[in-house]
């Protein structure tokens, strides 16, 4: 066990007020070994436990001075001491894994999954779903023995409760098309750039978006989006109704997405993207993404629960690139959206989008801690994420498909760069072109199945 102590004595006007505790000077302690960081599991019930222990003495102490009615300043300022010196093991209250509590939203969760499980189920009964729904009962049947036993399972359990989420998200039914579109499913081999071209404004614009609208069968859209404002906020889409437009930089049009890159409906990051002349983004300073559809001028806005956002899960591996907390991207009939949570760990989460409706149909939750990657793309409902090689080249070194719920870390599809950072990298099913934000320039490639 742990150093703990939890002293209060208050010499007050009235009279000293004693919670549970040593008592020492006239002041109130609580102290906490700093070796608890080493992370053992052992010392981390006694740590969470005196939390709690010392938190509940807080509310007591709390208690008995209302209950009184009385005015104590030092009393006050006491609590405020021990308030502040709690705060840095707060964590060890929220990050899921330690309490009653967290069993109770783990049981909910699974509940959640059981029911999206089942009617998959009743939809389509396979020997998937069957198999799913078994694992599920047993799973709440663990649940509810650690209620009695062991906490520290806990951590297990809600890694088996992503998996099995993962796979109830595969199990519910899926329009046809889209598990058949796609063939060969994992990526084999990515060409060299056939397009190097510096962005159309300046240079100095090192963060953005572009591409070629994503749509099967929309019109031949290039567009160009570059952030102002740090390299954080934009306003406006350049757009080019052809490749030869796009590569002469003229006859193009500035359409405008919000009425200033401060506007609520503005865009934050280099995570947009262009499906059916529809520029999908994150909306200005929140964890929501917007739509805005440049035929009928519309705005949509749909929250992210729990997404981090302001430089939380940025993409990082070799140097953090600022405003990459939400990507958007697209695929055969359906647009998709990655960001990390606290929730998943900071690990990757990826949710698949009705475009029209702006609603997530399903939500898969990956191993693969967002900050270590350098960017991320979808093909064929397989997520792609690459990392930082050199500064002339980028590898694909991981890969999460959605219809089967496998992650393969084995992946090692090299491609060329002409800078080192990347704000933006997309996918185009149309021309199964993948196109590259590189610093100020603008990359694509071909790419083989
Ligand atoms: C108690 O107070 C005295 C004088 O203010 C100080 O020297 C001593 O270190 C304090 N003891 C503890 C345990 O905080
Ligand atoms: C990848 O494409 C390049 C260029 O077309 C080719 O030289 C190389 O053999 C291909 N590699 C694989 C594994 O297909
Ligand atoms: C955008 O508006 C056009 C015209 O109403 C519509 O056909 C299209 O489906 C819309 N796209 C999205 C993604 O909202
Ligand atoms: C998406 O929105 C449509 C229309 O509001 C609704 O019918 C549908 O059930 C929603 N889907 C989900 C998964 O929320």
């Amino acid at each position: 066990m742990l150093p703990y102590l939890l002293v209060l004595t208050v010499t007050a006007t009235v009279q000293a007020q004693r919670v549970p505790g040593e008592q020492r000077n006239d002041s109130c302690v609580c102290k906490l070994s700093s070796s608890i960081w080493a992370f053992p599991t052992v010392k981390f019930e006694g740590v969470s436990n005196q939390v709690q222990t010392c938190e509940d003495n807080l509310i007591q102490f709390h208690k008995k001075v209302k209950d009184r009615n009385v005015q104590l300043p030092k009393m006050e300022l006491t609590l405020k001491d021990i308030t502040a010196r709690l705060k840095p093991f707060e964590y060890l209250n929220t990050n899921g894994l330690y309490n009653a509590l967290h069993l109770r939203q783990l049981m909910e969760e699974l509940d959640e999954i059981y029911s999206t499980a089942s009617d998959a189920h009743k939809k389509s009964p396979s020997k998937e779903t069957n198999d799913l729904l078994k694992e599920l009962t047993r799973a709440k049947k663990d649940v509810q023995n650690m209620y009695k036993s062991n906490v520290f399972n806990l951590e297990t359990m809600k890694s088996r409760l992503r998996d099995l989420n993962n796979r109830a998200q595969t199990c519910k039914t899926i329009p046809e098309d889209f598990r058949s579109t796609c063939h060969q499913r994992i990526m084999s081999n990515i060409s060299s750039p056939v397009v190097t071209k510096l962005n159309s404004i300046s240079k100095s614009y090192i963060s953005g978006a572009w591409g070629r609208d994503a749509k099967q069968n929309s019109k031949e859209r290039y567009w160009e989006h570059c952030l102002v404002s740090g390299h954080k906020h934009g306003n406006t889409i350049r757009m080019y109704n052809s490749y030869e437009d796009f590569m002469a930089s003229k006859n193009y049009k500035d359409e405008s997405i919000a009425p200033s890159y401060s506007h609520t409906n503005a865009v934050q990051g280099s995570g947009t993207i262009l499906y059916d002349n529809t520029v999908f983004y994150q909306c200005y300073s929140t964890a929501e993404i917007c739509s805005f559809n440049i035929t009928t001028q519309a705005t949509k806005r749909l929250k992210l629960d729990d997404a981090g956002i302001d430089n939380k899960f940025p993409f990082c591996y070799y140097s953090c690139r600022d405003w990459t907390d939400i990507d958007l991207e697209a695929d055969q009939d359906a647009v998709w959206v990655i960001y990390a949570t606290e929730e998943n760990y900071g690990n990757i989460v990826v949710s698949r989008l009705n475009p029209l409706e702006l609603n997530i149909t399903h939500t898969w939750k990956t191993h693969l801690f967002k900050r270590s990657v350098t960017s991320t793309f979808m093909v064929c409902g397989v997520l792609y994420a690459t990392r930082y090689v050199s500064t002339y080249q980028e590898e694909v070194f991981y890969a999460f498909d959605t219809t089967t719920g496998q992650e393969i870390n084995t992946l090692s599809l090299p491609f060329e760069k002409v800078s080192a950072g990347i704000a933006n990298l997309n996918y185009n099913p149309v021309d199964r072109k993948l196109y590259m934000y590189n610093d100020a320039y603008l990359l694509a490639y071909n790419t083989f199945n």
